[in-house]
Formats: C-alpha cells, structure tokens, sequence
C-alpha cells in the first residue's frame, strides 16, 4: 500500500430517477480512500419526492463512479464505465447496492443491467472471457435482464445456413440443417451453456427476445427519431456490407433493435464486448432522441467493457466463428485436443528459449491459471528446453479442468430439457411486465392511446 493517503468520510448525493419519474434517491454512504483509490464501505439511501434542483446533486461523480453507473443525473458525458477500474472499487456482499442495506428501495436504485447474447452457434473462449464470464458475474450487482438475441439472429440465418451446406459439401456425411433447425438449436445450446456456466435463473431474468414481442413494437417507434444517416454510418454494416453480403433491411436498422432492447427495460449499464461500442453510442443518441421529442422517458444506457485482452484464436487473429479459429467453451476429450494442439506457434528448436509475450498458448494459458503460475510458466519458456508441445499440454489441462463442473452441469441440464423451457417462460413472463409498463408510457408520450376494448 505505501504512505497512500487514506481518507475516511461521509458522503452525500441525490439522484435523479427517471425509470421512476415520480422519486429521487438520496445516497448517504461511508467511503474510505486509500491512495486515490475509494472503496464505499456502508450507506443507506431514502426515496423522497423528486424535483429538486439538479444542481443540488453533490458529489454525483463519486456516486457514479462507485456504483458504475448513473441514473441520469443530469451530468453528461462520460458514456463508458470501465469495468475493469471500478470492478476494485465495488464492494461486495452487501454494501453493492444501498438498496441491500435498508432493503427498502430494491428494484429501484438498482441499476439495471442488461445484455444481449446472439444465438450464433456454439458458444467459444473469447464469447466466454469477453461476454459470458462478466454476465455472470454481474448478476448479484443489479436487476440483471439477460436474452438470447433470437431476432437478431434472423439477420444473418441465411448465412448460417449458407455455412451448414458449405460443411456439407466438404463432408458427405454432414446433414445441412434447415433454418428452422439451426435457429432453434442455436438458441437452446445458449441457453445450456448460460445456465451450466453459473447463470441463476433467480437472480436474473433470463428470457429469449422473440418472447417478449414488445420489443419490435418499440423498435418501430425508434426507428421514427432515428436518422438514417445515423445508421448509414454502422461499422458493422458497413463491415458486412464490405465483406459483399447483400444486405436485408432488418441488417441495417439492426441497431435499432437493439436500442430498444435496451431502452425497453431502461437499463443503465451494458455489460458488451468492445465491438458493441458503437451500438451502445447509438442507443444513447436514439434515447436522447426520443426524450428530447416526448419528454424524457429512458435513462441513457452506459456501456460497460471488462478488461480482459482480446482472445487469440488457434491462428492468433481475435477468436470468431467468422474465422474458424475457436476453441469451444464445452468442447472436450478428442475435439479439446485438437483444437489447442492446432494453435499456430513459430519454428524455434525445443532447446531455444521461447519469449511468452509473443505465444498464443501463453496468452490464452495466462486466462485460466494464478499469476504465480503464469510467472512459473514464463519462465520456463524463457528457460529454454521447454517447447511448445509442453505449454499446449499444460493449457489443456488447464481448460479441461476449468470448465469440468460446468460440463457436468451442461450434461444433466441436457437431459431435462423442459427445464430450461421452464427457465425461459418465467424469464418471458417477467421481461415482459417491464416491457408492457414502459411500452405503456411510450404510447401516452406518443398520444397512441389503445382503445379500451382491446
Ligand atoms: N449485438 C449484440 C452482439 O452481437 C447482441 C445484442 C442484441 C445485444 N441486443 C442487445 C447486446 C442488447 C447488448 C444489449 O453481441
């Protein structure tokens, strides 16, 4: 620790609610700030009337940066927490939230945190160690909504089944499977895979996107304070539109719906890997848009990246299905073996010293072991003698164990499958509570009022 200086207090704030117009939160909490770094050791918050002054708010930027996320307080800017620098921050257990301290404000001042996952296939090390790993881990910090992006998928089912008939053609044995198929595969594998690596269904909603029809409802209207030249400017789009895919309409306003996923359950943070950056800035300007034109209606949702290094594929280029380069997460026996012994190392003799920093093994071995075995194996890589046949060996065993409970899961969640469709329609049924109430205020801001027969 040092001679940091270390400062205890007392400290206030005021928040503004918009998921909950009608009331503030006012924070008081205990902080300690130790060598510049401010951990929140115990507080409590009120619920009291809104409309005070905004400019009351005292130390907010605390408030936000100790909680990760802030209901818009009326301060701009700054739309990306870092999960990274605030994960030390957040305390555990019990201080998390003030709502867990007086028990009186739950669902209220806690933020709301939602992602989305693609039903894409079989899900790898870099969905794993970008995404899926900080999902779960985020599930005791906030009112988690997690789906499977079904609709989403239908942008680019062609391709997919494009992909099966390619196998196909290369192994006569391989039945392509329809559209139908895929889809429906794809989304119970997600589904598997969530529940088997951690994922409890009581802590989060956990629903998949199709069920909550709401959304699409909400897309539209989006897509009305949208610019156009706001999408035209969509990396990803542009990304497909450069790889030659003859893009389809539900490709391009692809961002649309997923600011109303977002925007649907008002969500505050968005726990996404770094290429989701750009639709999370466009879900804030849609936002931004919409209160602008109606009223403010939907807090301004904040990306939130975790600090885990891109994951190397077997031939060292970022982990994708798109490459073919992927170590599945549930791969195992024969098929794990295959896969890390195919990671593409240099040409240097076994009796060479090896440098680690420039070795895929080493980098994905560094994601599963201690430091003091990442240091243990740097050094016998700098040893020389060593070889790489050895450090593949080693990440093996890393990966087999690391993920052995969770396979075991996956096995007996496999075998009932009417549970996960159990899981899904709780997750449905209470997604879409929270979907009809915003979708309500939506339709008063926008004078649609529904006819009371229906
Ligand atoms: N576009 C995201 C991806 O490909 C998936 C997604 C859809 C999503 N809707 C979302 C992520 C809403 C976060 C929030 O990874």
């Amino acid at each position: 620790m040092g001679s940091g200086a270390s400062i205890r207090g007392f400290s206030c704030c005021w928040r503004k609610q918009n998921s909950f117009p009608e009331t503030d939160v006012a924070l008081v909490y205990r902080f300690e700030s130790i060598a510049g770094k401010t951990k929140r050791l115990g507080g409590w918050s009120r619920r009291v009337p809104s409309g005070r002054p905004q400019a009351s708010s005292i130390c907010l930027d605390d408030s936000r940066r100790l909680e990760g996320y802030n209901d818009q307080s009326g301060v701009r800017g700054g739309s990306t927490v870092n999960a990274g620098t605030h994960a030390e921050g957040v305390p555990t257990e019990g201080t998390t939230s003030p709502s867990r301290l007086d028990g009186v404000d739950r669902g209220v001042d806690r933020p709301r945190i939602l992602s989305g996952v693609q039903p894409s296939g079989k899900l790898h090390l870099g969905n794993y160690f970008g995404a899926i790993r900080q999902h779960i881990q985020r599930q005791d910090q906030g009112d988690c909504f997690y789906f499977i992006a079904d609709y989403h998928a239908l942008t680019s089912l062609r391709e997919a089944e494009e992909r099966e008939k390619a196998i196909a053609a290369k192994n006569k044995a391989y039945l392509p499977r329809p559209a139908r198929q895929i889809l429906a595969e794809n989304i119970r594998d997600v589904a598997l895979d969530y529940l088997a690596l951690g994922l409890d269904p009581k802590k989060v909603i956990f629903f998949r996107q199709s069920d909550v029809p709401e959304v699409t409802e909400l897309a539209w209207i989006l897509s009305t304070v949208t610019g156009m030249g706001l999408l035209e400017r969509a990396h990803s789009y542009k990304d497909k539109l450069a790889k030659g895919i003859t893009p389809n309409v539900g490709l391009f306003t692809y961002p649309v719906l997923m600011a109303a996923d977002i925007l649907l359950y008002r969500s505050h943070l968005v726990p996404v890997g770094k290429d989701q950056e750009q639709h999370l800035e466009m879900t804030r300007d849609i936002a931004g848009a919409f209160n602008h034109a109606y009223g403010e209606v939907f807090p301004l949702p904040q990306a939130v990246f975790n600090d885990t290094p891109v994951v190397p594929g077997t031939d060292g280029q970022k982990m994708s299905k798109s490459y073919g380069n992927t170590i599945e997460i549930f791969a195992e026996g024969k098929a794990l073996e295959r896969a890390v012994m195919s990671i593409v190392t240099d040409q240097t003799p076994l009796e060479a010293p090896l440098d680690p920093e420039r070795c895929h093994v080493f980098a994905l071995y560094k994601l599963f072991a201690t430091p003091q075995e990442v240091e243990e194996m740097a050094a016998r890589y700098r040893a020389g003698g060593f070889g790489y046949g050895n450090a593949k060996k080693a990440l093996l065993a890393k990966i087999d164990a690391y993920f052995a409970p969770a396979r075991a899961r996956r096995k007996a969640l496999e075998r009932d499958p009417g549970y996960i469709e159990e899981v899904l329609a709780e997750g449905a049924r209470r997604a879409r509570a929270v979907a009809r109430t915003t979708l309500q205020l939506v339709r008063e801001r926008l004078g649609l009022l529904r006819s009371p027969a229906t």
